[in-house]
């Protein structure tokens, strides 16, 4: 695949797609780290003079402007990442604003593209948009790995028009994922939470196809639990997924996968109940909902997390945005952080729930590699290749 290690690209317009959909609390943004993500290329790039257009989306605004979805926002986080004095803004992305910018810009500045998204032409691929928008600029780059399962114009119908590479965090998540993922070393656990089986489907059927354990948390668990016959109160459960359920354990028990389901659970009565109750999973009671796995599970799987020699996590095992129903999930960052580097065990992360549990735990030093994708790096386990990698792959443009 071209990409700006093998290719020098110098004094040329760029078009450069970034992943700048960061987590925004009460206006603060809570991990920067898909900014500091672009840093390498974009650093690349401004030193060999080109003129660089980022663009990228925020939320999902389905082709109209909608101003809490501006990307205005984010103009002083990134000129203080990339380290950069100034950063041109351009509100309207058209033949014309274009032009006018690239006229004001220097050799070697950057502009911000608001927000793609305010676009109709964005999600529903409009190639004689990408065609025109494109004869404007020399080349496309697209950094942004955690955006690429996405078939939208800024991801798949640029490189159709343009000679097109792959940045240099594109490069890093694709060989530390698929690093990870052809030189398993057994016995290797995956552990998958989140709240439904049904976006989960594929990756578990894949999964238990390459671990020799998987372990189910999250109220995933919960349609597992149904399928068992127990009874799960007012918990979540997807009652339309107990035969896919029963499908996936009997798939497991067929591979030899080892599916850790939890024994013991954590239950309120709502999500916001501050007085949890510690249950057995034959003791739910009909006004109960499970909300986080018990201490008997999590130290079930703490015990076979040090004796893994590799580990692949996504998804909390808990409500976890919800206190205390983190516990569990903030449990297995910790014993991860505590003994991946002193016994040698291969870990990796993605998700964007997964990041937080992390970060909120300072467990990044327990992972030998963290992804910054949530749905790309979900579907990249599933076995899919993202549509936009695959335009990198194909495009022979130059
Ligand atoms: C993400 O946050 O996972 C990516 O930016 C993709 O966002 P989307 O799910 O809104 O396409």
């Amino acid at each position: 695949m071209k990409n700006l290690k093998n290719h020098n690209i110098k004094n040329k317009k760029i078009l450069f797609r970034a992943d700048l959909n960061v987590p925004v609390v009460n206006g603060i943004i809570t991990d920067t780290s898909r900014i500091k993500a672009i840093k390498s290329s974009i650093e690349i790039l401004t030193s060999n003079k080109n003129k660089i257009f980022l663009l990228a989306h925020f939320g999902r605004p389905n082709g109209e402007f909608i101003e809490k979805y501006s990307l205005n926002f984010i103009l002083s986080s990134l000129k203080d990442i990339l380290n950069l004095d100034k950063i041109y803004f351009l509100e309207k992305f058209d033949q014309e604003s274009v032009e006018k910018k690239i006229n004001e810009m220097q050799l070697g500045n950057l502009c911000l593209v608001e927000n793609i998204r305010f676009l109709k032409e964005e999600e529903k691929i409009d190639l004689n948009f990408a065609n025109k928008m494109s004869s404007l600029f020399d080349v496309y780059v697209n950094d942004a790995f955690s955006a690429s399962h996405r078939n939208h114009t800024s991801i798949t119908g640029f490189p159709k028009f343009l000679p097109a590479l792959a940045g240099n965090h594109m490069i890093k998540e694709i060989d530390s994922i698929n690093s990870f993922l052809d030189n398993a070393k057994k016995p290797n656990m995956a552990i998958v939470g989140g709240s439904k089986i049904s976006t989960k489907i594929k990756l578990l059927n894949n999964l238990i196809e390459q671990f020799s354990s998987v372990v189910i948390g999250g109220a995933m668990a919960n349609t597992f639990l149904l399928a068992n016959n127990y009874n799960l109160g007012k918990s979540l459960v997807e009652k339309n997924l107990i035969q896919e359920a029963n499908n996936i354990q009997l798939k497991a028990k067929k591979l030899n996968c080892e599916l850790i389901l939890p024994i013991d659970v954590v239950c309120g009565k709502n999500i916001h109940d501050t007085n949890p109750v510690h249950r057995k999973i034959n003791e739910i009671l009909p006004e109960e909902m499970v909300l986080d796995i018990g201490d008997e599970s999590t130290q079930l799987i703490k015990n076979k997390i040090i004796n893994s020699k590799m580990i692949l996590w996504n998804g909390p095992v808990g409500a976890f945005e919800f206190k205390p129903y983190d516990k569990a999930t903030n449990a297995i960052a910790n014993v991860i952080k505590l003994n991946a580097k002193k016994l040698n065990i291969n870990t990796l992360a993605g998700g964007g729930d997964t990041l937080s549990a992390i970060k909120n735990t300072h467990a990044e030093d327990g992972f030998s590699y963290i992804s910054n994708a949530g749905g790309a790096f979900l579907e990249w386990l599933e076995g899919n290749e993202s549509p936009g990698v695959k335009s990198l792959k194909e495009n022979n443009l130059s």
